[in-house]
């Protein structure tokens, strides 16, 4: 893993890239992918839920370089969940993007039920069957809603996308996935910007790097695949100016005590849904 190019393989084939651009709270994105897009970065995570995905279409456009070389995700919220809703909800969001189609799409959270997670998931199965999608996933699930897709003898997720940084290391969810070859992304891996913690200005300083980017290291050597979000220019650039040092064992070893389980948590991490 040497570049924002690099790539990790996927269960069902093919792979992904090591670090992609969050576009949540950013309605007015087409701006950031455009610059994400022309300093390297070639993964961009939206969703239903954040309303822009026309504008990521716009940025991705903008930009010149080739759709086949871009690996855009999208996520199917709660609200459209259900066999015939969520197929229409993906042709609407594969419209949207105006790029033919998405490389991922994850079912953003394990809310509504069992019976509806795995309607929603055949439908998945399906757009995957018809090519409006690459590859499926889901979020914010922890094993045993992983185990329901086993039972029911659909194929496994490529990527499980969860809230995971040093102090939210969600580790018995990492664990499964590990087990099971899927994918880990990590979302909020900067903690929503809240970087003002005295181990992370320490490290910051040994390195002479910034807080962020610590933290974006941490994930990358753990094998997750972050998704930070900024739509500043200057940060999207030094967010991915994370390939020219490493963290030892001893920096690993201080960020992995910082874990507070899920009281480390700041978003609304829903992995206990029943
Ligand atoms: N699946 C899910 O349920 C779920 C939930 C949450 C997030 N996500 C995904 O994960 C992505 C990232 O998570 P997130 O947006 O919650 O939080 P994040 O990436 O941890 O942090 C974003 C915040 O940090 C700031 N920031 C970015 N770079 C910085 C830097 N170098 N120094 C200081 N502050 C910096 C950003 O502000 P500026 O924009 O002003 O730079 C923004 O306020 C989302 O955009 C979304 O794609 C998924």
């Amino acid at each position: 893993m040497t570049s924002l190019q690099s790539v990790t393989p996927l269960l069902s084939g093919g792979a992904m890239p090591v670090i992609g651009l969050g576009v949540y709270l950013n309605d007015e994105c087409a701006d950031a992918c455009e610059v994400a897009l022309k300093e390297g970065y070639r993964m961009i995570d939206s969703a239903r839920y954040y309303m822009n995905e026309a504008q990521v279409g716009v940025g991705v456009r903008r930009s010149g370089i080739p759709r086949e070389e871009i690996f855009i995700t999208s996520k199917i919220y709660h609200h459209d969940f259900g066999y015939e809703r969520a197929q229409e909800c993906i042709q609407e969001s594969v419209d949207e993007l105006g790029l033919g189609y998405y490389d991922l799409y994850l079912i953003h959270s394990p809310t509504t039920g069992k019976q509806k997670r795995i309607e929603t998931y055949r439908a998945l199965v399906d757009a995957k069957k018809n090519g409006l999608v690459k590859r499926i996933g889901v979020s914010n699930y922890s094993g045993k809603h992983i185990d329901e897709i086993i039972e029911a003898g659909l194929e496994l997720p490529d990527v499980n996308q969860i809230e995971l940084h040093p102090f939210c290391q969600q580790r018995p969810i990492v664990e499964y996935c590990q087990k099971k070859r899927i994918a880990v992304q990590a979302y909020s891996p900067l903690v929503t910007g809240q970087l003002d913690h005295d181990e992370l200005k320490r490290l910051a300083k040994k390195h002479y790097k910034d807080e962020a980017q610590i933290l974006i290291r941490w994930s990358l050597q753990k094998g997750y695949v972050p998704l930070p979000k900024s739509s500043r220019p200057e940060r999207i650039k030094s967010n991915a100016q994370v390939f020219d040092f490493e963290l030892d064992r001893h920096d690993m070893d201080a960020l992995e005590a910082l874990d507070r389980g899920g009281e480390g948590a700041v978003t609304w991490n829903p992995v206990d849904e029943p």
